[in-house]
């Protein structure tokens, strides 16, 4: 039987929202690893400084909110690099404040984007990770699902749907009897957190973590 190779080396990863300063550490870190990243943002002038930041690094420019957009990147990806054995979701954002009347609409719909994204983005690239030896998906959660406030009332329930759908992910992939992850990072704040993150992604590929199915579906909370 041919060994498989563990680790994140050689592995395609797609950041979906790399752009930000969480998701720039994530690229540096996995391509120190010898992972491909594929490093998506929305604006261009930005990708275009984080490919001359991190040599390596594959920008792609897609609005991940809109459902053509990220089916032409995962067309492109297909084409140019091959299937993807990981997702790193990032796109986020936080609005708030005000108690449950100051939850407004136009609050939920800027926030709504990032489960929108995701939701995209995981489709997209589904089967990719199905039939990867280690495809793994992680987005970044908030503590405030187990605990939510008022005045954060639009932006947790946004989070806590985006945790179902990574559950649903899991089950997905359970039922496909697939060696891959859907996990979920919760974090208070990311601020300062972002090696701690970088290294958490690059450890979903760790040796102990060959065989995905142990972490599928698992909840890790980051705390400095
Ligand atoms: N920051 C925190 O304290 C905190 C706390 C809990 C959870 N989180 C979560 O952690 C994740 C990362 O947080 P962050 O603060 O690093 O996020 P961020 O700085 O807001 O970065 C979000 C990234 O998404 C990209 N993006 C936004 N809209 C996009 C779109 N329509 N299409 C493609 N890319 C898009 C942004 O780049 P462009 O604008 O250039 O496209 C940027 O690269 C998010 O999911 C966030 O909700 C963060």
């Amino acid at each position: 039987m041919t060994e498989q190779p563990t680790g994140v080396a050689g592995r395609t990863i797609l950041i979906a929202g790399a752009t930000g300063d969480s998701g720039r550490t994530v690229a540096r870190a996995l391509v120190a690893a010898g992972a491909r990243v594929i490093a998506v943002g929305s604006d261009q002038g930005r990708v275009d400084a984080l490919e001359a930041e991190i040599p390596g690094v594959v920008g792609e420019v897609a609005d991940l909110t809109d459902g053509d957009d990220v089916l032409e990147l995962a067309m492109r990806v297909h084409a140019g690099i091959g299937d993807v054995d990981g997702v790193i979701h990032l796109v986020g954002g936080w609005r708030g404040g005000g108690g449950i009347a100051g939850q407004t609409n136009e609050d939920y719909e800027f926030l709504a984007r990032s489960f929108t994204a995701l939701r995209y983005v995981s489709r997209a690239f589904y089967d990719d990770l199905v039939d990867s030896p280690a495809g793994r998906i992680a987005m970044v959660s908030s503590t405030t699902v187990a605990s939510p406030t008022a005045g954060g009332a639009n932006y947790t329930a946004v989070k806590a749907a985006s945790e179902s759908w990574m559950r649903s992910l899991a089950q997905g992939f359970a039922k496909a009897d697939a060696p891959a992850a859907a996990v979920t990072f919760r974090v208070q704040s990311l601020a300062g957190l972002e090696d701690l993150l970088a290294t958490s992604v690059v450890d979903l590929w760790s040796t102990d973590a060959a065989d995905g199915r142990e972490l599928n579906g698992s909840v890790v909370e980051l705390t400095a």
